[in-house]
């Protein structure tokens, strides 16, 4: 079996329900279930004996201790994180307790059970840590991509936080021999994502009739790569990838936000015109800019798509019409976030 760490979050939901689509080894799934776990995302795995959940922080050494000698997992995959940067910038602080201290515990007490396997358990054993290409700073318009020789420059809390617990990781396969790989991927979009991001916030608020709010002049380029094809991704770096190393992930899709807003206006024109045969586009509103807003991110991918073979399924004109769709299918989801219905589903749903 394997461990997930933040898996009721929109990344780590989206790889259970795939993990257990794609394999039939049983998933522990530790989250703290902050603001953005939603164990609604995980309704379907309701009755399925393969997902194990349990309520629990990545710091919390001792339970982390327990849950290991217990289960035994042939891996650990930490998507535990806080991770919007708008909030690090407003409230820096849980940002630091769990992604940087959060994750040394959690490193702490993975050394000392790998340290106590023997033979292939000890060999095959591996730690993939979910990092994000925010950890590299900000490009000009010109640069080339990132690859995963370039230079750590994190310029928000939230990106400071992650690559310093990315440092860690490195460093207990440096010290000690830690079996660990990192992914460093691009913007995220799909099902299950919290609307506080930018896609998920245009398509809920768009629907309500509120204003699409733009930073600044709304020219900041991202990277996206539909969810599942992050997804696709580790489950490759984790059964391929070299230990130690780091593994870009990325679509190939850089965008100007002002673009993905126009694009999911017209999606929604056509998918769910608005009353008064008015554009959804008329609701956009450019507001004040985040404090320290990277301007570009690029992901250069060719190490993972020539060294594993990996590739995404999905273009970004295919993934955003699946979200968009998604959003339209699934709007008992969006009420009960909007509602925080959403944190009852613990005590309704898994009682036992
Ligand atoms: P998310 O905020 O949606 O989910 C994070 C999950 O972690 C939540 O379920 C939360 O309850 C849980 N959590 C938070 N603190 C915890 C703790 N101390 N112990 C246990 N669980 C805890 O985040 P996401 O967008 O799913 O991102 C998952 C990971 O992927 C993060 O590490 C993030 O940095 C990284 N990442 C995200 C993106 C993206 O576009 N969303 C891109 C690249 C990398
Ligand atoms: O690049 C990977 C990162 O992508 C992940 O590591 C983070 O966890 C994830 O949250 C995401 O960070 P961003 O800051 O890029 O995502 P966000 O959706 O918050 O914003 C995307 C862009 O849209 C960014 O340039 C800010 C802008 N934006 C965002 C919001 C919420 C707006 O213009 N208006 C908004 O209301």
């Amino acid at each position: 079996m394997i461990f997930v760490t933040g898996g009721a979050g929109f990344i780590g939901a989206n790889f259970v329900l795939d993990w257990l689509v794609e394999n039939d080894e049983s998933v522990v799934n530790i989250d703290k279930l902050t603001y953005a776990g939603n164990l609604e995302s995980l309704a379907s795995l309701e009755s399925d004996k393969r997902h194990i959940f349990v309520q629990g922080d990545i710091g919390d050494a001792s339970l982390m201790a327990e849950l290991l000698e217990k289960h035994h997992p042939r891996a650990v995959i930490n998507f535990a994180a806080e991770s919007h940067v708008d909030r690090s910038i407003h409230g820096p602080e849980a940002f630091v307790q769990t992604n940087v201290v959060g994750t040394f515990h959690l490193l702490e007490t993975i050394r000392a059970y790998w340290n106590k396997l023997e033979g292939d358990n000890k060999a095959d054993f591996r730690l993939l840590h979910v990092s994000t290409d925010e950890a590299y700073g900000s490009l000009a318009k010109d640069d080339p991509a990132f690859t995963e020789m370039h230079r750590y420059e994190p310029n928000s809390p939230y990106s400071a936080s992650k690559a310093a617990s990315d440092h860690l990781v490195r460093s207990y396969h440096h010290t000690y021999g830690l079996p660990v790989l990192t992914t460093n991927c691009s913007n995220n979009y799909g099902p299950y994502h919290f609307p506080e991001k930018l896609i998920p916030l245009i398509i809920v608020n768009a629907l309500a009739g509120k204003p699409l709010p733009v930073y600044g002049d709304g020219q900041q380029i991202r990277d996206w790569l539909y969810v599942k094809d992050h997804c696709s991704a580790i489950r490759r770096v984790l059964s391929a990838g070299t230990t130690g190393e780091t593994y870009n992930v990325g679509g190939w899709n850089e965008k100007p936000n002002l673009e993905i807003v126009y694009t999911v206006c017209s999606l929604l024109d056509e998918l769910r015109p608005r009353a008064d045969k008015q554009n959804y586009a008329e609701q956009i509103s450019f507001v004040t800019d985040r404090l320290g807003h990277d301007r570009r991110y690029a992901i250069d991918a060719r190490k993972i798509e020539h060294e594993l073979g990996w590739k995404p399924a999905e273009t970004f004109v295919t993934g955003i019409r699946k979200t968009v769709q998604w959003y339209l299918d699934n709007q008992q989801w969006v009420v009960n976030v909007q509602s925080g219905a959403y944190r009852d589903w613990l005590e309704t749903n898994y009682q036992d």
